[in-house]
């Protein structure tokens, strides 16, 4: 026979590793329940026509050195791969500006163009009413020598202004506003740095009003990726083209993009 006293001492170890056990199978089975399960991931409606309005300056054009003339696909080419790629069944670039050799070299980007240029240029591209637009605007305003109409610190507001305006057309369309790629001058860097930082709010402000509008990081496109301090390079481009890629992807997948309504020929 044990004696009492060991006795106990066994049966409290016994005890006190059953409530051990109890309360770690329980927290355990707790942590794991509370886990976020993994929800069935959204897919995009790939049946769904894409009619992209990729609208800006030049970076949109597609300026390159050495096609000055007629411009190049810039980010276009390998984003309409990559769509293409990815299943989407009808992918249509618009814009009343063409450039580049690809076949579907529609666009709106007017090279040289301020915030208030593209503003006033953009009419006929909204019209065509996308369902989907690329906005890259800014670069312009932020590295040439400011004015008196049209200062640094007031690019967000012109922005903002322009913004209104995409709305006003295409209440229904997603617009992808990118905070726009970095440039190799530090004042130019530092105007776009600024400019950039005020992007979220101005999108935010506008999707609290009901629009579909998000925000595409194309700063991450940095000066090692420039032609001239200012354009991209064709690595470049292709790094743009990937964003808004992965950009569409989402907003697709989270099935913020509606058919595109029809227009008058
Ligand atoms: C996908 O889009 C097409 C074309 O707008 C539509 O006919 C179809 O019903 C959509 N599918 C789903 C699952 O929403
Ligand atoms: C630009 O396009 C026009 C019309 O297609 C063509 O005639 C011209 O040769 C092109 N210029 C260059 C530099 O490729």
């Amino acid at each position: 026979m044990m004696p009492y006293i060991g006795g106990r001492r066994v049966r409290d170890v016994l005890k006190l590793m059953g409530v051990v056990g109890v309360v770690l199978c329980f927290t355990l089975s707790l942590i794991w329940g509370l886990k976020p399960r993994k929800a069935p991931r959204p897919r995009p409606n790939l049946s769904l026509p894409l009619r992209i309005l990729p609208l800006g300056d030049a970076i949109t054009w597609g300026w390159q050195p050495a096609n000055l003339e007629n411009g190049t696909n810039g980010y276009r080419a390998p984003l309409l791969h990559e769509l293409v790629y990815a299943h989407y069944r009808s992918v249509n670039l618009v814009g009343t500006q063409h450039s580049g050799l690809m076949p579907n070299n529609d666009n709106e980007g007017h090279p040289g163009f301020t915030l208030s240029q593209i503003m006033g240029a953009m009419k006929a591209g909204l019209e065509m009413r996308p369902n989907v637009v690329l906005l890259h605007a800014g670069t312009t305003d932020l590295s040439r020598p400011e004015t008196a109409e049209e200062r640094w610190r007031d690019a967000p507001k012109r922005l903002g202004s322009l913004l209104d305006h995409v709305l006003e057309t295409c209440p229904d369309a997603v617009i992808l506003v990118a905070k726009i790629i970095q440039a190799q001058k530090t004042q130019t860097r530092a105007n776009v740095n600024i400019f950039n930082n005020a992007i979220p709010r101005l999108v935010e402000e506008r999707v609290e009003k009901g629009f579909k509008l998000v925000v595409v990081d194309q700063s991450v496109v940095g000066p090692e990726e420039l032609v001239d301090g200012l354009h991209p390079s064709y690595a470049g481009y292709f790094h743009m083209g990937n964003i808004w890629f992965q950009a569409v992807k989402d907003v697709s997948a989270k099935a913020l993009i509606t058919p595109p309504v029809a227009v008058q020929p």
